[in-house]
């Protein structure tokens, strides 16, 4: 099958914002407990971190981590994890019907953040709690000092402030299956009127209000229009969330899924764009796609799991273990992010350590990458600078969720400080290989191209603990320079990353 790519220096969408590449740790499951926090593990530091985790986290070098959750938040009173650790309370957690010990708390997981290299966004309760917790927890966080929040981060042992500037105004309050659940109208008076309270305090936060959990929401998109019209003038991003599932084991319709992701970001830009016109205001309001990944493999095992069981302490749940073929979904998935880097400016993979995650860890034990890291970590490294607006010619599929799915799904990136061109490319085609006549135009000519690949033969291959390398790049041997720029070959079912050093 032939296609058709066109790259011209002038034909840009912008300059991603590296909090794309975003990721997200909730008290859920293993994520933090025997995830990031073993104190008796081999590998811990002083304070009980794994060493092994941060260095894979490090790894996938993910510039933001949205912290603490998730429908967890929506009950949490964060002041239960500040102070000395024997003092801390243990609460149930209602939204997963599991004990929290409290052990990690901001303090923790600040020191955490600082070594795995990624700055926090912090969320905010607005489900049980609301406005006087939000504004305590902001000055505990932000403020220097001589107050008595502030002080009180002082005498448990951090003397500066952190500095957060990014902070979530609750999460999924559309949704019925959240503590404290509300109306938009209910909800968007609530985080306004915590919005204006934050910026008494500091104008310069950047703040996130809740958009849809998903585009299948019945109150989805007039949730959007209310919120901001509430709203438009005290947020700066309003945030969507998106899972994908492969229930049926339906390859193409699975990989069509993404064009559901463009229509749902294309249709609440397009309602910012009317609340910004009605409300005549002169600031953009942005998208934080603050959750995204593949979620469905234990899922059903999961909520019966929950249902039966008696509060545990950090249980194993949604410990999907992912196949190849979800590396396909993922790596379609960045590529609709950078391909609407303009308006969706911060994404966070959901979630980042044990939890529907790339990183995976034995507790006691070992530590191993889940298939989906790799592209995850190709786009986070390689995919920043300014997005490209490529023409595509590449014979198409019709699958139930789209008409015109494009075999070829692909996105550019110019990094103009090291000379580069990256493509991230999928073949949705599953039978045929895709050669692909590449033009680069106006970038000047290509001196060398490295062409990396993640294929296997069976979609349903996995990497496990005790065979982490299952699914692994490899150098490919499909991208060849060209007169007018590249000539590119992608097996069936595969993903590419191809690097051009102009
Ligand atoms: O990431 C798992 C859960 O999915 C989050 O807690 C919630 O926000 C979403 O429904």
């Amino acid at each position: 099958m032939k296609a058709r790519v066109t790259a011209h220096s002038r034909y840009t969408i912008s300059e991603i914002d590296n909090r794309l590449y975003g990721s997200f740790l909730e008290h859920l499951g293993r994520a933090v407990y025997t995830g990031i926090y073993e104190p008796d593990h081999p590998q811990a530091d002083d304070s009980g971190m794994r060493r092994d985790v941060i260095d894979l986290v490090r790894e996938l070098d993910t510039p933001i981590c949205r912290y603490p959750g998730g429908n967890f938040v929506s009950a949490y009173n964060w002041e239960d994890g500040i102070g000395p650790k024997e003092n801390r309370p243990t609460r149930l957690d209602l939204a997963w019907r599991t004990s929290e010990s409290n052990q990690v708390g901001i303090h923790e997981f600040a020191d955490w953040a600082e070594k795995a290299n990624t700055e926090m966004m912090l969320a905010l309760n607005l489900g049980s709690r609301g406005l006087d917790e939000a504004r305590a927890f902001v000055e505990y966080v932000n403020h220097p000092g001589g107050s008595y929040w502030s002080d009180l981060r002082k005498k448990n042992g951090r003397a500066d402030p952190w500095g957060v500037k990014l902070w979530c105004l609750g999460n999924e309050m559309d949704g019925p299956w959240q503590i404290g659940h509300k109306s938009a109208l209910e909800y968007g008076r609530l985080a306004n009127e915590t919005a204006k309270a934050l910026r008494s305090f500091d104008k310069s936060l950047e703040l996130v209000v809740c958009g849809s959990s998903h585009s299948e929401m019945p109150s989805y998109p007039q949730w959007e229009a209310t919120v901001l019209e509430q709203t438009y003038d005290q947020v700066d991003y309003i945030s969507l969330h998106m899972y994908f599932e492969n229930y049926e084991k339906n390859t193409a319709e699975f990989l069509a899924l993404p064009e559901k992701l463009d229509r749902y970001i294309g249709t609440v830009s397009g309602v910012i764009d009317y609340v910004k016109s009605k409300s005549r205001s002169k600031r953009d309001v942005k998208i934080s796609f603050d959750e995204w990944n593949v979620w469905y493999h234990e899922r059903k095992n999961d909520a019966k799991r929950m249902a039966e069981w008696d509060w545990p302490h950090a249980p194993a749940l949604l410990e999907d273990i992912y196949t190849f073929e979800d590396v396909l979904q993922v790596g379609c998935i960045l590529n609709t992010f950078i391909r609407r880097s303009d308006v969706v400016r911060i994404a966070c993979i959901a979630q980042l350590v044990n939890v529907i995650a790339p990183i995976m860890t034995v507790p006691g034990g070992t530590s191993w990458r889940q298939t989906i890291f790799y592209p995850f970590k190709f786009a986070s490294t390689l995919g920043r600078g300014t997005a490209l607006n490529l023409d595509v010619d590449c014979p198409t599929y019709d699958a139930a969720v789209a008409a015109n799915v494009s075999y070829l799904d692909i996105s550019g990136v110019h990094d103009a400080a090291s000379g580069t061109l990256t493509f991230f490319a999928v073949n949705r085609n599953g039978t045929e290989h895709l050669d692909i006549d590449l033009a680069i135009e106006r970038f000047g000519s290509p001196k060398s191209v490295e062409h990396t690949i993640l294929k296997h033969d069976d979609l349903e291959a996995r990497n496990t603990a005790e065979e982490p390398n299952k699914v692994v790049p490899k150098q490919g041997d499909g991208a060849k320079i060209t007169a007018g720029g590249l000539s590119l070959s992608l097996p069936p079912y595969s993903y590419s990353v191809v690097r051009v050093q102009m």
